[in-house]
């Protein structure tokens, strides 16, 4: 039986701000939600084959990259049922190419720091599937997108994020790869959607190609977002009060823009160290708590 989003304060008012964390597996948390509960999803998957976040169920360790589609299938399933009848799905998704090297240096951002050898090199070996070669772009996030339309999703948008700090790639037979793409989805063909939320600078609507830079100071996750992509995403598609959810919440970025604008957010997040991370970074004074979910 699902339960309210937060149901161990029944008939408590819960003032905007109030974040709810639970620390688990996404497949195995969404189920508890309660359906129709939440107005937009703001969120980004792991990579796939890129970084180990040490935990059995984590998304992106997946032998094949279309094992990783799946998974993101039966994921955003849940999150359809648990969004609004006009609620939205704002993904961001990295891409990754497929190579027979070997060298443990493979995907788009394979020298990061924290990486994990054994994950690079399942990802050196070229997948059997989709036709791939060596040195093959995937085309992972399209892969990802047409299998949400193929699920019932409607995609409304691409948006191109472009990286005004593109990370550093030793690569001289291509251009660095500088963007990520965000899609918006919709749950039904007519949702909630604030054009006066965001706007260009000249007052136009808002384009569908955003330049961001990092945050100025790294918060301790390996791969958060910038607050100003959260930004633009919760203030198109949620209004003051409404809830907005995350199912990787990593560092609570979503969470922390939620609350800043007024927002109620519900995360989830399989390790216990960024499950905390958030905890910390969207706390300030307002009603949060971690709980723990065994999966
Ligand atoms: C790309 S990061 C998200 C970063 C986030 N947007 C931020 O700004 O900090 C993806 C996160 O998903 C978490 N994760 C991976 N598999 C998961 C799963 N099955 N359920 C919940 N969280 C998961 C990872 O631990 C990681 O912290």
């Amino acid at each position: 039986m699902p339960l309210d989003l937060f149901s161990d304060m029944p008939g408590e008012q819960i003032p905007p701000g109030n974040m709810r964390i639970v620390t688990g597996d996404s497949l195995a948390v969404l189920p508890t939600l309660a359906a129709e509960s939440v107005q937009c999803c703001v969120t980004s998957p792991p990579y796939w084959g890129l970084r180990d976040y040490q935990h059995d169920a984590q998304i992106g360790a997946e032998l094949t990259p279309e094992r990783y589609v799946e998974n993101l299938v039966a994921i955003f399933r849940e999150v359809r049922r648990v969004l609004r009848k006009d609620g939205t799905l704002w993904l961001n998704v990295g891409d990754g190419y497929a190579r027979n090297g070997g060298t443990g240096n493979c995907g788009p951002n394979a020298m990061v720091g924290n990486t994990k050898k054994l994950i690079q090199k399942r990802n050196c070996k070229v997948p059997d599937c989709w036709g791939l070669k060596d040195r093959d772009l995937m085309g992972l996030p399209w892969r990802v997108a047409f299998a949400l339309q193929a699920d019932g999703w409607i995609l409304r948008s691409r948006i191109t994020w472009i990286k005004k700090t593109a990370m550093p790639e030793s690569v001289k037979n291509r251009p660095t790869s500088a963007t990520e793409e965000i899609f918006l989805f919709a749950k039904s063909p007519s949702y909630f959607y604030d054009p006066d939320g965001v706007r260009e600078s000249s007052d136009a609507n808002l384009r569908n190609y955003w330049i961001l830079g990092p945050d100025a100071s790294g918060n301790g996750h390996p791969a958060a977002f910038p607050r100003e992509l959260a930004r633009r995403c919760i203030l198109l598609g949620s209004r003051i009060g409404d809830t907005v959810l995350d199912p990787f919440s990593g560092s609570g970025t979503t969470g922390v823009v939620a609350s800043e604008q007024g927002r109620q957010a519900v995360l989830i997040e399989l390790n216990p160290k960024y499950a905390q991370l958030s905890l910390e970074r969207t706390h300030h004074g307002k009603k949060s708590r971690v709980e723990a979910v065994n999966t």
